[in-house]
């Protein structure tokens, strides 16, 4: 039987963890956030994810999936097969303060506070989303603080878990990617996700740099992919073309396929914005900042969505926003998560806030987490409650709920029926025959 410990239980590693419980692996999850780990330990997930909730209590439930707050407990974690544990590394690299470069200082302190109490040779994974060089500059810190010393392994194993399917994701994910510096580390990775590869998901073998750029080049390609959508919305806009109709265009050639390229409000989140920033620092400091120049562009048309959908709310309410109620459908930064951080939704509602507009929240799951970080807007209980009085409403993160909604009843409770759907996602259609004023990004006022 194989022992797990994962070290950081935020999004990534409380998933994981649960996920490597229920392969019938005995795992002990660590953090140093006390109030956290209580609650996983009492079965509650910290945050929302779908099937997490069921996930931690049958895995707590079970004994295999337990919980600590101590370092002393990780590096004892297997008594005298402890050499045998592995030890999963999954803390947050959040991009530093005024600058564009990834924040390690989590990380090092994991070393830090575990590599003196690893006395016999042992296997540390990190999983979390870091600069390139990043694993060569720990193994160096791990071995000189270890007394196992230079018999201490590092690999690498980046993450490629999308919110609202981070379980799917690790259970069933596109491919695992493994970066390591020796034979043996490579063996007991293979023997980790044994039951995974045993189903057909293929395990890519590198060397460390290259594991810790495919995170960064995977979420720069799909950041990419989204912002090439939205630029051709802009020159829509233009044209006075449907860019809806050009992506389902598009998306008939398999060499550009239809996925991720939904044009709308843009990305946010936790990661995408934040690693691409960290890609073209990191890239700046090893002299290859040329290279990834585009990704300023990448990043520079996603902040302009925001800007134009205030814009385009604005010319929906005559051209200001004073003394005008605004109905917000959506607050976290896509749907299926209760997540806000850098949320598009909320950028959006905060800056028509300070237009001098009355803002109410909607979000099915994410009013609670909105409310936290903008305490000033308005939250409803419902759709329809933000909806009431209303003289727009945005539709700004594409719950299906928010599809479901009768528009005809929505028309009962607004004091003018206009909607500006921010996601492309809204049946128009359905919206006009109700007599709203219907309007998209990238999309002409007929459509
Ligand atoms: C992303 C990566 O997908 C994942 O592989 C990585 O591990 C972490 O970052 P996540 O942040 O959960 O995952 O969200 P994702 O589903 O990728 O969506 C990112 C953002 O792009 C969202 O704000 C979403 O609304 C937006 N998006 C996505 C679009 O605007 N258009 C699209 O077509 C697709």
């Amino acid at each position: 039987m194989k022992r797990i410990t994962v070290i950081g239980t935020g999004y990534l590693g409380a998933v994981h963890a649960a996920s490597l419980a229920s392969l019938g692996y005995e795992v002990l999850g660590m953090d140093v956030d006390a109030e956290k780990i209580a609650a996983l330990a009492a079965g509650r997930p910290p945050f929302f994810e779908p099937g997490f909730d069921e996930l931690l209590s049958e895995q707590v439930a079970s004994g295999r999936l337990t919980f600590t707050n101590s370092y002393a407990d990780v590096a004892a974690f297997g008594g005298d097969d402890r050499a045998n544990t592995v030890h999963f590394v999954c803390v947050n690299t959040p991009q530093r303060k005024g600058e564009y470069a990834a924040d390690t200082a989590y990380i090092d302190s994991v070393i830090d506070g575990l590599a003196p109490l690893l006395d016999v040779p042992t296997l540390i994974i990190g999983k979390s989303t870091v600069p390139a060089g990043t694993a060569a500059r720990l193994t160096s810190r791990l071995r000189a603080l270890s007394p196992a010393g230079d018999e201490m392994r590092l690999a690498w194993n980046p993450e490629f878990l999308r919110e609202g399917y981070a379980i799917e994701d690790t259970l069933r994910p596109d491919r695992l990617v493994i970066g390591v510096q020796d034979e043996e580390s490579e063996a007991a990775l293979r023997d980790v996700y044994k039951p995974l590869t045993d189903t057909g998901i293929p395990l890519l073998v590198t060397d460390l740099a290259t594991s810790e750029l495919v995170k960064a080049a995977a979420n720069a390609f799909l950041s990419t992919k989204i912002s090439f959508i939205n630029a051709m919305a802009e020159v829509c806009e233009a044209a006075g073309a449907d860019v809806m109709l050009l992506s389902k265009a598009l998306s008939f050639d398999p060499r550009i396929g239809g996925r991720f390229l939904v044009p709308g409000l843009g990305f946010g989140g936790g990661c995408l914005p934040k690693d691409i920033r960290a890609f073209m620092a990191r890239a700046g400091e090893l002299g290859a900042d040329q290279a990834l120049a585009f990704l300023k562009e990448v990043d520079a048309i996603n902040m302009r969505r925001r800007a134009r959908t205030v814009d385009l709310a604005r010319e929906q309410c005559d051209g200001s926003f004073l003394g005008k109620r605004i109905a917000v459908w959506g607050a976290a930064f896509k749907p299926d998560t209760d997540d806000v951080r850098d949320s598009p939704a909320l950028n959006v509602a905060a800056s028509i806030l300070l237009q001098g507009a009355q803002v109410t929240v909607y979000d099915p799951k994410a009013n609670d987490t909105a409310a936290k970080n903008f305490p000033t807007l308005n939250y409803a209980d419902s759709a329809l409650e933000a909806a009431r009085g209303a003289n727009l409403i945005l539709h700004l993160t594409e719950w299906r709920e928010f599809r479901e909604l009768d528009p005809n009843a929505v028309g009962e409770v607004v004091a003018e029926r206009r909607v500006l759907d921010g996601r492309n996602a809204l049946d128009s259609d359905l919206w006009r025959a109700a007599g709203f004023t219907y309007r998209a990004l990238g999309r002409p006022s007929a459509v």
